[in-house]
């Protein structure tokens, strides 16, 4: 048995030379703010940023949140550092967004000079940089437009909806800059080069695999769950996370068995499944001994690849239960392919003439959250 996981890709965020972005420029034309919910750089951060998980309402809901939430942010806390610990001392996300967005606008100067000069800023929901201090240095640069882009490939209202509903919140406290234009990129699930981004990641881990047993290497698709609450109140993510998963074995030219699953449930309540832990489980019993992990809907390393995947399943898990060998499809990271999609995304974007997917501005079918409400008729007004 043995897994030949991603344990590797835990160093790449120490201090690898690639990783070292350089100074941009101080007056772009075009700001693209890249968002996401971030993670702890430092164990020390781990606390405000579970606090802040738990007391925000777009991303679960609690009974007594305001008590609640604070209460299991900090029983959870060293458990978590602990996470943090083994994987180095902190979150990679932050060096990977900046390295990605530091090419991604060197690309872009390059492919859309119209739009030039380029410059990437990181705003994170849950820890620093938090997008609200970010959009504060975006206005002192004063660029002539916005691009608001979620660093989700597949919408949920819990990460994306939560970053997007943040930035509706912090300019109902502030007056909104006039002579900015805003736009919005929240979805990209089938585009092109994502797909074939996570294709060439997975073929570098199956042509590690001896010929004799690669074509039945299952090709285990892993994204992180959501509560059936979630889904049943039409949350889009569990469809956006199949598209992918359907067009990336179709790049693949359908070479493999394979399976979509969901990892990290949190708490009692039923969440979408089956686990990724229970499927390799299910798939060892029945005689299925050879796994590749792709995490589908994860463009950086952080905790859930390099903790849950590397050390608990290709690990722990693939010891205890007689995997023969499992490895891990690196994040797409800063894949040539994967820079080369984020600079096509946002200059599609910026060519079309819509500054927003209508989609964006339609809510879940069983949505109860006035914030959403309000949310997406301030986008369509400053979008309009
Ligand atoms: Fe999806 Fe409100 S919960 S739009």
């Amino acid at each position: 048995m043995l897994l030949k996981g991603r344990l590797l890709t835990s160093k790449l965020f120490t201090s690898p030379a690639s990783l070292r972005c350089t100074a941009t420029v101080s007056n772009p034309k075009t700001a693209i703010l890249m968002l996401n919910m971030g993670g702890p750089q430092h164990t020390d951060q781990v606390p405000e940023f579970l606090l802040r998980i738990m007391t925000d309402r777009d991303m679960i809901q609690l009974p007594v949140q305001s008590r609640l939430g604070p209460w299991i942010a900090q029983r959870r806390t060293p458990e978590v550092q602990k996470k943090y610990k083994e994987i180095g001392g902190g979150s990679p996300i932050l060096k990977w967004t900046e390295l990605q967005g530091e090419l991604m606008c060197k690309d872009l100067d390059r492919i859309s000079p119209e739009t030039a000069p380029h410059k990437h800023y990181v705003g994170f929901r849950y820890v620093n940089p938090l997008t609200e201090d970010t959009l504060k240095q975006i206005e002192k640069e004063a660029p002539e437009r916005v691009v608001l882009f979620s660093q989700y490939p597949q919408y949920s209202c819990a990460t994306s909806g939560s970053s997007f509903n943040s930035i509706f919140y912090h300019y109902r406290q502030h007056s909104l800059p006039k002579n900015i234009k805003f736009s919005v990129i929240d979805r990209w699930s089938t585009h092109p080069l994502l797909i074939k981004t996570f294709a060439e990641r997975i073929r570098e881990e199956l042509n590690k695999f001896c010929e004799t047993k690669r074509k039945d290497v299952v090709i285990l698709f892993t994204a992180h769950s959501l509560p059936l609450k979630a889904v049943n109140r039409g949350d889009p993510y569990p469809s956006e996370v199949g598209a992918s998963v359907h067009l990336v074995m179709q790049e693949l030219g359908k070479s493999n068995p394979y399976i979509l699953a969901w990892q990290s449930k949190v708490g009692p309540l039923p969440w979408l499944a089956p686990s990724t832990d229970d499927t390799i489980k299910g798939y060892v019993k029945q005689g299925r001994k050879n796994f590749i992990l792709v995490p589908i809907a994860f463009v950086n390393e952080h905790i859930e690849t390099l903790h849950e995947l590397d050390i608990e399943y290709c690990d722990e898990l693939a010891k205890e239960v007689g995997v023969e060998e499992i490895r891990r499809a690196a994040a797409p990271n800063d894949h040539p392919l994967f820079i080369k999609a984020l600079s096509s995304i946002v200059a599609e974007h910026l060519k079309d003439e819509k500054p927003l997917n209508p989609k964006f501005l339609m809510r879940c079918p069983m949505c109860v959250n006035s914030r959403c409400m309000e949310s997406k008729n301030w986008y369509r007004h400053i979008c309009a």
